[in-house]
């Protein structure tokens, strides 16, 4: 498979916190000659640059290609349209060498669990290159996601096709249907839907209402 390398960003100024990566993990990579900060930084979606908005897109539509054909300006087009609905929308980005080399997205929502209100951080988009995967990059944004579920005070709500990748974080898999109220919408489509941390006291009602478009 032809995979582009990440793409080098500038250095970021706009940045809600940034960590030292190898806070998380030893082994992450920065062999370039002339090597540049490795870190994560969280950054609201507003004060996210263009480049940095690009390299998103990019990597998003490697790893999950728009149906549509729209490529990479389909899919910025996408997120510039609907991101800006999502109530304290903010990306973790893991940057080594001044590329992008994994993503996450974060935002705060209400769903409503049966009849009850829950107030949730919602985690969407966790990827990491293609080309750089196991060297800690999934694991550092997805840490970010969930200190953010933590210093909100607010479980982490989200579906995933791999599971057992959020076990090792103590995630677990809820057996709640998952739906949406929104007209048109698709409720969550991956095999599982999760929340975070595992012990947080849950209710089985047979359906949560995601009163939004799946994320
Ligand atoms: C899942 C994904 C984000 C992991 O990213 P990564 O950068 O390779 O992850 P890391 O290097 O931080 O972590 C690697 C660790 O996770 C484990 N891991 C990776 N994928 C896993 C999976 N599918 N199931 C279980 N464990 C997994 C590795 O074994 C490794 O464990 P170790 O720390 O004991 O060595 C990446 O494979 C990816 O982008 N996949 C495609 C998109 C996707 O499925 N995203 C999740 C959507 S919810």
């Amino acid at each position: 498979m032809n995979i582009e390398p990440p793409r080098r960003l500038p250095v970021p100024a706009q940045v809600v916190t940034a960590s030292p990566a190898a806070e998380y993990r030893g082994t992450m990579v920065n062999d370039s000659p002339d090597p540049q900060p490795v870190g994560v930084m969280t950054f609201a979606w507003a004060d996210l640059p263009a480049e940095h908005r690009l390299a998103c897109a990019e990597l998003w539509q490697h790893v999950w290609p728009l149906a549509d054909g729209s490529g990479v300006a389909g899919r910025l087009a996408a997120m510039e349209s609907t991101y800006d609905d999502q109530h304290g929308l903010q990306l973790h980005l893991a940057i080594a060498d001044t590329s992008l080399m994994a993503v996450a997205r974060t935002f705060l929502h209400t769903v409503a669990l049966g009849r009850e209100p829950l107030d949730i951080v919602a985690l969407a988009s966790v990827c990491s290159h293609p080309a750089h995967r196991g060297k800690g990059w999934g694991d550092a944004v997805v840490h970010a996601a969930f200190e953010r579920a933590a210093a909100t005070d607010r479980p982490a709500l989200f579906q995933s096709p791999v599971p057992e990748y959020y076990e090792r974080f103590g995630s677990r898999a809820i057996s709640n249907e998952i739906t949406t109220s929104v007209v048109g919408a698709k409720p969550f489509t991956d095999p599982f839907a999760m929340i975070h941390p595992g012990d947080t006291p849950w209710n089985n009602v047979p359906m949560i209402d995601l009163k939004a478009p799946g994320w």
